[in-house]
């Protein structure tokens, strides 16, 4: 398998305090990876000594099979990046700062107009193309930010925390472009503290928690290797919410949580032949259920159980920071 980034025990410290702690990542050519972690993680500090913009103080890293310390203009040369803070000019219209990167990177005036109008078109972001950046919405800013980091046809793409701070709509609309981009063959290393961004775009996630990875895997192997599925149960009389507890508990020898919001009764299993077990018992008892069924534990219990600490805990601190990142597409 060939890798487009290869990562070996990256260490990096500010002053005392250990931010990198020997990370290992490897991530197959043309592959979406997501780094999950709570803020402070070390996640951005990833991205940056990838993205050559900062050194590590131990490891070593390629992108491309090029060493990020030896050969940082190759690796510059195939990679682009969307940092965790915007990276436009905010007094430049969304065409303006798209031909200034083109520009930028050495393109002549005609293919970098012609590169920018071919990224408005994908991103449609047309009928505002002229007008000043400070009128987009966050959704926009986002997708501009995307295109800018693409104007020179990355084959690697750093994506730090594409859609904090996006409603949903916005969010939706930055996964379908990283969708496309994944189609076309491009490689991309996403951060982000959400677990279902990670579950609905990584083809692997690696977890990191205060500078290490504490996990890694495919988003459905992460579930199971927290142990077993989950039984819920939502019977159709909130009445009967006692009767249906006593035999789950009964069946599965433990106490299932109950949500009186939702009329949920959920309880892990190991065994899902439990599932025809209870449907009789549920029969014989008299019982009607509106919602029976077994599911993977959701990616907020796979990290709950890995880190001792709920994700919701993570997803404070989300305003943005003054000082902006550049680009480096
Ligand atoms: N320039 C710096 N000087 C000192 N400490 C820093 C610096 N940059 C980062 N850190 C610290 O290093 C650790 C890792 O930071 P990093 O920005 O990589 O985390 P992150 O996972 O990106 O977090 P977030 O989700 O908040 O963006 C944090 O404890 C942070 O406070
Ligand atoms: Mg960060």
């Amino acid at each position: 398998m060939s890798y487009a980034i290869q990562a070996e025990g990256l260490v990096k410290r500010y002053g005392n305090m250990v931010a990198l702690d020997g990370v290992d990542l490897e991530v197959p050519v043309g592959k979406v990876i997501g780094v999950l972690g709570p803020n402070g993680a070390g996640k951005t500090t990833t991205v940056r000594i990838l993205a050559t913009l900062m050194r590590p103080d131990g490891g070593r890293a390629t992108v491309g099979g090029y060493d990020v310390m030896k050969d940082p203009v190759r690796v510059r040369g195939l990679i682009g990046l969307t940092g965790q803070y915007a990276s436009v000019d905010e007094s430049l219209s969304g065409r303006e700062n798209l031909v200034l990167l083109g520009r930028l990177l050495d393109m002549s005036k005609r293919n970098a107009k012609a590169r920018a109008v071919e990224l408005l078109e994908r991103f449609e972001l047309v009928d505002a193309a002229d007008r000043p950046i400070s009128t987009f919405s966050g959704g926009m800013r986002r997708r501009l930010d995307l295109a800018a980091s693409l104007v020179g046809r990355p084959q690697v793409l750093y994506l730090d925390e594409p859609t904090t701070g996006l409603d949903p709509h916005a969010r939706n609309e930055v996964w379908e472009v990283v969708r496309r981009l994944v189609a076309d063959g491009t490689t991309v290393l996403l951060t982000t503290q959400y677990l279902e961004e990670a579950d609905q775009l990584a083809d692997r996630i690696t977890v990191f928690d205060h500078g290490r990875v504490v996990a890694e895997g495919k988003p459905g192997e992460l579930k199971r290797r927290v142990g077993g599925q989950t039984l819920q149960v939502r019977p159709t009389l909130a009445s009967d919410l006692d009767e249906v507890g006593r035999i789950l508990a009964e069946l599965t020898g433990a106490a299932p949580a109950r949500d009186l919001n939702t009329g949920l009764l959920t309880v892990p299993v190991a065994d899902p032949m439990l599932v025809s077990a209870l449907v009789r018992r549920l029969d014989g008892a008299g019982v009607a259920v509106d919602e029976l069924g077994l599911r993977l534990p959701s990616l907020d219990e796979v990290f709950l159980a890995l880190t001792g600490r709920p994700a919701e805990e993570s997803k404070r601190n989300t305003q943005q920071n003054p000082i902006a990142e550049r680009n480096v597409a």
